[in-house]
């Protein structure tokens, strides 16, 4: 149990109408009550801490019917044997329905036989089990969006202002030096959303040169340790720098201010998200463009789902792919259409 990060959160919703005084009166008001259970790989994640807020948000916003929900988050730290333990004290807990954000996305058998031999159904989100796992039982689902689209979208963005501006070839030689910064291996928006940004790039006619890259797991901090490596070790010729997220491509800037470079002697910068730090610094015109990552869609396809699966209703305004699998769309934000997505 050590070291275990619990927060639990109850929210407990009674949804009546303004009419009828409260959950109190009991005797005439059938509530239905509805616990959820959350199992998330690392909260310390920004995309997925802000995803969940918006989860939620919107429970807390789905008043109109008589529902009293208990929603109880749990969180792995990046262990999926922490997970595992977490799901099964979810289960006991009473949770008639598990959201599950897996540590590792290819070793979701455990919590598929637990979930299963308890018959509460689950909902996978944002890490995308394979799809052999997805058709071990009819209650599984998975939200999350399509890796491909946002690598495309980025390199649109990416393309666009660089067609837009000559100078940021700075050594005027025809080409773009890049570097990447990349989400952890075997995820499956890491290596997808690199490829597609870089053929998109080149589709559109830029001519790119390589120079390095690094993994730094989604993570602000390490994405700044490997980016001042790598202007140490190539100086002032990057001109580009992709990272498959936004919470990379700050630290990519926090390696340049950390070096004390001036700013136009900064290259380029584009993430995917959108979470309110990088839309911050799109406004502020640090970074450059990034794909939004629609969370507050993800979150309320989750909440319609959740509570369909626990009401057995009709799982009615969602649409599925592959069965069991919704995707929500991403959308390109660049200085010009950010004030749409800041809050
Ligand atoms: C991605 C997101 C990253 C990170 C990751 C975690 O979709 O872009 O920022 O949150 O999921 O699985
Ligand atoms: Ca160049």
């Amino acid at each position: 149990m050590k070291g275990k990060k619990i927060c639990i959160m109850a929210i407990s919703l009674c949804m009546v109408l303004p009419y009828l005084c409260g959950c109190q009166s009991g005797q005439d008001k059938k509530t239905t009550r509805m616990h959820i259970g959350v199992a998330c790989y690392n909260q310390s994640d920004t995309f997925i801490s802000e995803m969940v807020g918006c989860f939620k948000e919107e429970l807390y916003a789905g008043s109109g019917d008589e529902t009293e929900v208990t929603v109880t988050c749990m969180d792995a730290a990046g262990s999926q044997r922490t997970q595992n333990d977490q799901v099964k004290e979810l289960i006991s807990a009473g949770c008639s329905v598990l959201c599950v954000n897996l540590v590792d996305r290819t070793d979701p058998s455990e919590i598929i036989d637990l979930a299963r031999d308890n018959d509460v159904p689950l909902i996978f989100f944002n890490r995308e089990p394979v799809a052999e796992d997805m058709k071990q039982w009819d209650k599984i689902y998975y939200i999350g969006a399509d890796a491909k689209q946002s690598g495309i979208m980025q390199g649109e963005v990416a393309a666009e202002a660089i067609k837009a501006d000559k100078n940021l070839d700075r050594n005027k030689d025809g080409k773009i030096q890049y570097v990447v910064l990349e989400g952890e291996p075997g995820h499956q928006d890491a290596i997808i959303r690199t490829e597609n940004a870089v053929n998109t790039l080149q589709k559109n006619g830029i001519e790119l040169e390589k120079l390095g890259g690094g993994i730094a797991n989604w993570n602000r901090a390490q994405s700044q340790n490997r980016m001042i490596q790598m202007i140490g070790q190539y100086q002032n010729q990057i001109e580009l720098v992709l990272a498959n997220n936004d919470d990379m491509a700050l630290g990519a800037i926090d390696a340049y201010k950390k070096l004390n470079y001036t700013e136009s002697a900064y290259p380029v910068f584009f993430g995917i998200d959108g979470t309110s730090v990088g839309l911050e610094a799109i406004k502020d015109g640090s970074l450059s463009g990034t794909v939004y990552n629609d969370k507050e869609g993800q979150a309320l396809a989750m909440v319609k789902l959740a509570k369909a699966l626990v009401m057995k209703t009709r799982l009615e305004g969602l649409t599925f792919e592959k069965e069991n699998c919704i995707y929500l769309p991403y959308s390109e934000v660049t200085i010009e259409n950010v004030d749409e997505y800041l809050p």
